[in-house]
């Protein structure tokens, strides 16, 4: 076997064969297969594609790159959540803690933020003292005590979309539906869960701009997920204004936490109560309800027990950046249109994201949202607040904002239709 013919085959359009993908990835993870070489198949997969048989291959060898955990020995079903990406995404913090509320345990193995998408971990970094590294006995005394926990993914799962995922970022061929699907699930069937909601963004500030694009992905992925015993359910969900009122680090922790204490903006609400049920349903638990939860305490007793059983402080106060500058309304009428990738790319350029893996990022840098689509608004009221530790970057995010059109205001009394949380369910 050698990488050339199978870079040839994939450029000519033919199916790999389940020797072919085997060997690739094995190769590859190895170092026979050097960069280069992957680069040019990934770019013939994002140009012709693969069918279900190769991609299921492919998610196979991913996973057998790496070890398989197990959580087999917990006394409650596993249950798990994973976002395709989005801006104001902050949907895993309270979710992970209202589900082991309501009689689940949930293993939650997240990332950090690359672009314009925030990362679960650096959210949940900005609390002091919070550990995002834990060895798998640690994971496990987190998940006994807390019936939750949320952290990164141990180098020894799934070692080939690590390498593959990293590969792809820099060559331009992410937004390829089996790579996506095979990466994603790669590590989630590794990660041993028993049941699965995945929660696919649809939008300008997701990767899958169309509906038609994510119902693919979903129903790949579903399918995917099924064929490896894990009961799998897909949420269509919108991605073209960001969720709630905050995109950044601390900024999303402190909007989780209102959520929690039982307030918090109603979109957020309604997609984390959404999740909840599905995850909850998938894993055959009927216990508490989760609105009932968010209202008693009890998912602020589990998060409080995650945040302590990963050494940070539930009660320490939240970095703020230490410079704000305010976005005015531009006219007087109705707020139509407020873009996700624009805010996601402001944000990320004031120092919530990072643009290399190895940047640090500033935990108090992001954007308050002052006004959602719907809204009526006066020329000159405050729209958004942008924050940064780093005042020379707010001219780079307020150019974002102009560059890709993040306000519309329409005149008062023009139609206008919310766009619906959940647009698609896939089973
Ligand atoms: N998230 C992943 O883990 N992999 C992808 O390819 C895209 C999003």
């Amino acid at each position: 076997m050698d990488a050339i013919s199978v870079i040839r085959a994939k450029r000519d359009r033919a199916e790999l064969t389940d020797a072919q993908i085997d060997w690739v990835i094995d190769a590859y993870t190895r170092g026979e297969v050097a960069d280069e070489q992957m680069s040019a198949l990934a770019m013939a997969i994002l140009l012709n594609g693969m069918n279900l048989r190769e991609i299921s291959r492919w998610t196979e060898a991913m996973i057998r790159s790496g070890v398989r955990m197990d959580f087999s020995s917990l006394p409650l079903p596993t249950t798990d959540k994973h976002s395709t990406g989005g801006v104001g995404d902050k949907i895993t913090l309270p979710l992970a803690p209202l589900v082991a509320a309501c009689g689940a345990a949930v293993p939650q193995l997240s990332g950090r933020g690359l672009g314009h998408t925030g990362g679960t971990l650096d959210k949940l970094e900005s609390i002091p003292g919070w550990q995002a590294l834990l060895s798998n006995d640690e994971m496990m005394h987190v998940l006994r005590e807390a019936g939750a926990v949320i952290c990164a993914a141990g180098d020894g799962l799934a070692p080939a979309d690590k390498k593959l995922y990293a590969l792809r970022d820099v060559t331009g061929t992410v937004e390829a539906i089996p790579l996506i699907a095979s990466s994603i699930m790669s590590k989630k069937i590794a990660e041993g869960t028993g049941a699965l909601v995945l929660d696919v963004k649809v939008g300008s500030g997701a990767f899958m701009k169309n509906l038609a694009d994510a119902q693919e992905l979903a129903r790949t992925m579903v399918g995917l997920g099924k064929a490896a015993g894990v009961n799998t359910v897909a949420l269509l969900t919108d991605m073209s204004t960001p969720l709630g009122l905050t995109a950044g680090n601390a900024l999303e922790v402190r909007e989780s936490v209102e959520v929690l204490a039982g307030g918090g903006p109603a979109d957020v609400v309604e997609l984390t109560l959404a999740l909840a049920r599905e995850m909850l349903a998938a894993a055959g638990v009927s216990g508490k309800d989760p609105e009932t939860a968010l209202k008693d305490g009890s998912a602020m007793d589990h998060w409080r027990r995650m945040i302590a059983a990963q050494g940070g402080d539930p009660d320490a106060t939240l970095p703020v950046a230490r410079e704000q500058h305010v976005v005015t309304a531009p006219a007087t009428g109705l707020l139509t249109g407020l873009d996700a990738y624009a805010v996601g790319v402001a944000a990320w350029r004031l120092g919530a994201g990072r643009a290399r893996k190895e940047d640090p990022v500033q935990a108090g840098a992001g954007v308050e949202i002052h006004a959602k689509p719907g809204d009526k608004v006066t020329a000159g009221q405050p729209l958004l607040t942008l924050h940064t530790d780093t005042p020379d970057r707010f001219a780079y995010a307020l150019e974002a904002l102009d560059v890709d059109g993040a306000v519309t205001v329409a005149p008062e009394g023009k139609d206008f239709r919310p766009t619906p949380i959940v647009l698609d369910r896939i089973a």
